[in-house]
C-alpha cells in the first residue's frame, strides 16, 4: 500500500486526480469504481475542472458505484444516483449508459446483485477502484464483519453509519437500514483502489486497516493484500500511524517514472 499524506484535503483530491486523468488519457475506456459521501466530493469538483479545462473524456469511460439505499426513490435528495448525478456525471460527458449504480428499489435483489457482478465481469473488470472509509473502516457498505470475501448483496447497516449518514438526510427522517453494496470481494479484484480519507474522525480507521491486523472488524485492512493500493490522507486523518516519516520519505523519493503514473494499466 503506497500512503500519501498531503497537506490538505484539496491537494490530496488533486493526487488522486491525477492518477485518473492518466488512467484515462492512456486507456480512454478504462472502467472506474466510484464512491459516494463527502470524501470524494473534492475529487469529483477535480475531475469535472479537467474535463472542462484539460479535455479530459469521459466519453468512452464506463462505471459501476459501490452501493445505493435501499427502498428510496432513485432522485431522493440523499439517493447515492443523485449524488452521482449532481456531483459528476451531469458536468463531464460520460455516456448514461455506461454508468451503473445499484437499485435500491430492485424486486428482486440477489438476482440484481447477481447481475451486476456479472455486468462488471463483462466490462473487463474495474480497472480503478475509488474508496471511502467509514469510522469503523468500512469499505462500499461491507460493515465490520463482513466477510472479507463478500460480493454484491443486501446489508444492514449499523447505528453508527446511519447515525454518521443523517447529515444526508433531512432532519427527523429515517435513514434507510438497508443497501446493496458491491462486496470486499468485489472490490479487492480492482486492477487499483485509490482510498481518500480526511479529518481527525478517520484517524483511527486508517491506522487500523493500513498498520493492524487484517480483519473482518476493519473490512478496508483486507487492501494490504492488495496489489496496488494508494491511500491519499490528509494530516488529521494520518495522525495515528506510527510511520509516517517513512511514507512521507517514500513518496518524496519515488522514481521519476513512478511519480505520477501510479499504476501500470493491465
Ligand atoms: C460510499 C461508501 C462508503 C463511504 C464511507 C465514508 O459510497 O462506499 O464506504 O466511503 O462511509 O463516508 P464519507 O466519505 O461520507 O465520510
Amino acid at each position: 500500500m503506497e500512503i500519501v499524506i498531503q497537506p490538505t484535503h484539496a491537494d490530496a483530491a488533486v493526487v488522486a486526480a491525477r492518477v485518473i486523468e492518466d488512467l484515462l488519457r492512456r486507456k480512454p475506456n478504462a472502467v472506474l469504481g466510484l464512491a459516494t459521501g463527502g470524501t470524494p466530493v473534492g475529487l469529483y469538483k477535480e475531475l469535472i475542472r479537467l474535463h472542462r479545462e484539460a479535455g479530459l473524456d469521459f466519453s468512452g469511460v464506463t462505471s459501476f458505484n459501490l452501493d445505493e439505499y435501499v427502498g428510496i426513490p432513485s432522485d431522493h435528495p440523499a439517493s447515492y444516483h443523485r449524488f452521482m448525478h449532481e456531483n459528476l456525471f451531469d458536468h463531464v460527458n460520460i455516456p448514461a449508459a455506461n454508468i451503473h449504480i445499484p437499485d435500491g428499489n430492485t424486486r428482486d435483489i440477489p438476482k440484481f446483485c447477481a447481475d451486476y457482478e456479472e455486468k462488471i465481469r463483462q466490462a473487463g473488470g474495474i480497472d480503478l477502484q475509488v474508496l471511502g472509509i467509514g469510522h469503523d473502516g468500512h469499505i462500499g457498505f461491507n460493515e465490520s464483519t463482513s466477510s472479507l470475501v463478500s460480493r454484491t448483496r443486501i446489508k444492514t447497516l449499523t447505528e453508527e453509519t446511519i447515525a454518521a449518514n443523517q447529515r444526508f438526510f433531512k432532519p427527523g427522517e429515517a435513514v434507510p437500514r438497508h443497501v446493496i453494496t458491491m462486496g470486499v470481494g468485489t472490490i479487492i479484484e480492482a486492477r487499483t483502489c485509490v482510498m481518500l480519507a480526511f479529518g481527525a474522525g478517520k484517524a483511527r480507521a486508517v491506522a487500523a486497516m493500513a498498520e493492524g491486523p487484517i480483519t473482518a472488524m476493519c473490512p478496508a485492512s483486507i487492501l494490504q493484500m492488495h496489489r496496488q493500493t494508494m491511500l491519499v490522507i490528509d494530516p488529521p486523518a494520518a495522525a495515528q500511524l506510527t510511520k509516517t516519516a517513512y511514507y512521507n520519505h517514500v513518496y518524496s523519493n519515488k522514481p521519476d517514472f513512478q511519480k505520477l503514473s501510479a499504476f501500470p494499466v493491465v
